[in-house]
């Protein structure tokens, strides 16, 4: 498969994935948290997909911010710079209240330092959520408090990951 088609394709399965779960936690009160705002193509679209919540996002650096179109760049109130790491543990006392819904689209070019940095993000940011909230992820979030779920239809197993908050 080509470089193209692949990416295709994990777009595809991650709009699918995100509309799917903008629908799973209607009933769940709370913000967004989206990990990752690179170039704001998600977060453009959770705030398309549900303009009634608040979405914080998570991102390193102003330097990666400033690739973000202009358009999709939150507000300052909700924009949350920093190493992941920290931010997830200083967001606690910044959100309203625990998060519905979670977006991790973090990464690296190195795909073993990126695993092993989800291994202990994933803990961080299951502190944040509520409960029954759902994680949708680009990568393998193991612990023990978060349920796996099956993608939804054509979304290839392993393309992208979904989560239920226990
Ligand atoms: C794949 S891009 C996000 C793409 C974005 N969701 C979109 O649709 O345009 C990943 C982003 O995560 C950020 N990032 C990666 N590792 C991070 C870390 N450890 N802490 C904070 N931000 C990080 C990068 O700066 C980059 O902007």
């Amino acid at each position: 498969m080509s470089r193209l088609d692949s990416f295709i394709r994990r777009m595809v399965a991650q709009r699918a994935c995100l509309n799917w779960a903008a629908e799973a936690v209607a009933g769940i009160a709370g913000p967004v948290l989206e990990l990752g705002l690179g170039n704001g193509r998600t977060y453009d679209h959770l705030r398309e997909l549900m303009p009634e919540r608040e979405i914080y996002v998570f991102e390193r650096a102003m330097r990666s911010f400033g690739r973000a179109h202009a358009m999709s760049v939150p507000p300052e109130k909700f924009l949350i710079l920093g190493e992941i790491e920290n931010t997830l543990i200083s967001a606690a006392a910044r959100l309203p209240a625990k998060a519905a819904l979670a977006h991790n689209d973090l990464g690296t070019s190195d795909a073993g330092a990126y695993e092993a940095l989800a291994l202990r993000m994933g803990v961080l940011l299951k502190h944040l959520m509520a409960p029954g909230g759902i994680i949708v992820s680009n990568v393998i979030l193991q612990v023990s408090e978060l349920i796996s779920l099956d993608t939804p239809p054509g979304v290839k197993p392993g393309r992208y990951f979904i989560y239920r908050v226990s």
